[in-house]
């Protein structure tokens, strides 16, 4: 039986209850920035800057979001992010995350430091394509292992983060000891005591530490520590000729996540990728960068026609969509509006975020004088608000 959400009413209500039923650390993982969070919180702030052209008086019968993310038809231009521990937030995560996508009719992407592995996706959606998140690590026989198991889990592409060499340092993950599973330290206890529907969800699943890399990898039996992990295994030393090799390896569809720079952005289109992600990775590496929306007009313009252009960050509403859209993003990624609704109801949350960023963007795209999201462009902004390609 599904749980009545109709008093859910905006992505901030799923925060709430989110915060209430996820335990402390990873509710704190989700939900922060590195070092001063300037960045994590520009993502947001920035969106509310631009203001909209309100229109009257025009037909708005026949609304339609659908469109197409790199050939793909969606629902509405909205993937699912890849997030880390998406299994800590709610047991099963990925799998209930997976299927909310697949039924809405929006892609789904797994992350390596998923919970639940390629092949349980893979199992628990009828095999229906998603798409794989990808980081070179230093053991390049893994990596290119998990490439090959994203092919037979029947990936439809591979999203190929560019952005953490290295991790920027999140200072709540320090102070609260992160690691999967918890250790039992009577701070951690008396935490867990305080979330029963977490804990009773976690008793019934065996998914509670990383699936796509322990019993993957030999000698790997501890990887509780994310920070530990990433720091021996993740290699600061990829380069473009890394992109051009796992591009051939992979031989599909390939997208470019964590772009940041006009530079960056050619090499992206050079490369011969099929679409970049605008991204600063939720604020979580380079504090001090500019929010993503910010970014994103002078990425779309010196990426050209050549590859797609979307972005992350910051989005917590329909209307943060239809803003990047306005901005030159064909596509967006949505990762703690997903985790919020996740962590807050399991896969009937994730259904309500959905709906919730699903309607606000319709009804503001009619606002706005449009009942296709395929015509929306900039000219639905007011000038002086919102940034410009040329700075
Ligand atoms: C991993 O992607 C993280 O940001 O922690």
């Amino acid at each position: 039986m599904s749980t009545d959400l109709s008093k859910i009413t905006c992505i901030e209500d799923l925060r709430v209850v989110a915060q209430r039923r996820v335990p402390r650390m990873f509710y704190d993982y989700a939900d922060s920035g590195s070092y001063t969070q300037g960045t994590y919180r520009a993502n947001e702030d920035d969106f509310q800057k631009i203001k909209l052209r309100q229109r009257v008086a025009v037909n708005m019968e026949g609304r339609s979001t659908r469109t197409t993310m790199i050939g793909q038809q969606v629902a509405m231009p909205v993937a699912i992010a890849p997030t880390g521990l998406t299994g800590m937030q709610h047991a099963d995560g990925e799998i209930l995350g997976a299927r909310a996508a697949q039924a809405f009719g929006i892609p789904f992407t797994l992350s390596t430091m998923s919970i639940c592995s390629i092949e349980d996706i893979a199992d628990h959606t009828a095999r229906h394509p998603f798409w794989f998140q990808l980081y070179v690590m230093r053991d390049r026989r893994f990596m290119e292992r998990l490439i090959e198991r994203a092919r037979a889990a029947n990936c439809s592409a591979l999203v190929l983060t560019l952005d953490l060499q290295i991790l920027g340092q999140r200072h709540k993950d320090i102070k609260n000891g992160l690691s999967t599973p918890p250790k039992p330290t009577l701070r951690n206890l008396a935490n867990l005591a305080t979330k029963p529907h977490w804990c009773l969800g976690m008793l019934g699943t065996k998914r509670r530490t990383f699936g796509n890399i322990v019993g993957h990898v030999d000698g790997v039996a501890d990887m509780s520590s994310l920070s530990s992990w990433t720091a021996s295994q993740f290699d600061p030393s990829l380069n473009w000729g890394d992109v051009e090799r796992i591009k051939k390896l992979w031989g599909g569809k390939l997208i470019l996540k964590g772009i940041m720079d006009a530079e960056d952005a050619r090499l992206a289109a050079d490369s011969g990728a099929d679409a970049l992600i605008v991204s600063n990775h939720g604020g979580r590496q380079l504090d001090g960068a500019p929010s993503s929306i910010e970014a994103l007009p002078g990425i779309a313009e010196a990426a050209g026609k050549d590859i797609e252009v979307w972005m992350d960050g910051g989005i917590r509403s329909g209307q943060d969509v239809l803003k990047a859209r306005a901005l030159g993003a064909q596509g967006t990624m949505i990762g703690r509006s997903f985790l919020y609704g996740l962590g807050a109801y399991g896969q009937d949350g994730v259904t309500r975020a959905l709906q919730i960023i699903q309607k606000e963007l319709e009804t503001t795209m009619a606002f706005c004088g449009h009942t296709q999201i395929d015509t929306v462009d900039r000219s639905i902004l007011l000038p002086g608000t919102y940034p410009g390609a040329v700075r």
